[in-house]
């Protein structure tokens, strides 16, 4: 028992440790922008993050939390091409997640004239 609740601090301490280096990354906004599109992010992914069934999917305020999107980066889930630290560093990937976290929200579909229908 005493064992146990041992492991879980250690746990727990491991954790806060983690979320405290998280939130020690800052990326730039501007160079995560230049990255996305010399890298060839936009190739798949769209100029505004959108995403296309074909290429791969919509990254623009992506919701993962930064070691889920470098993990990404760094071991892709299938076919996308993996960038090695020497390619993409960690500042630079933190750099583009900056680019694509600050990204606005897409325009509501009845703001858009064309989606509206004729009555
Ligand atoms: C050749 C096409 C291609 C390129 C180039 C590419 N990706 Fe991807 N990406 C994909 C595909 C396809 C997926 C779907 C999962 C997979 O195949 O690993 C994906 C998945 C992702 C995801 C997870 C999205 C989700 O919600 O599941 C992120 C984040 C991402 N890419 C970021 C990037 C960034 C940043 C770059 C540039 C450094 C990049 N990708 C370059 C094709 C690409």
């Amino acid at each position: 028992m005493k064992q146990s609740s041992l492991a879980l601090a250690l746990l727990m301490l491991t954790i806060a440790s983690a979320s405290a280096q998280q939130a020690q990354i800052s990326g730039n906004v501007a160079h995560g922008k230049t990255l996305y599109q010399e890298t060839g992010c936009y190739q798949c992914h769209g100029l505004a993050g959108q995403g296309a069934p074909r290429t791969g999917p919509r990254v623009s305020r992506t919701e993962f939390p930064f070691d889920g999107f470098v993990n990404q980066l760094r071991r892709p889930a299938d076919q996308m091409p993996p960038y090695e630290a020497t390619v993409l560093s960690d500042q630079d990937a933190a750099d583009i997640y900056a680019y694509l976290r600050q990204m606005p929200p897409p325009p509501d579909a009845s703001s858009i004239p064309l989606l509206k229908t004729a009555r």
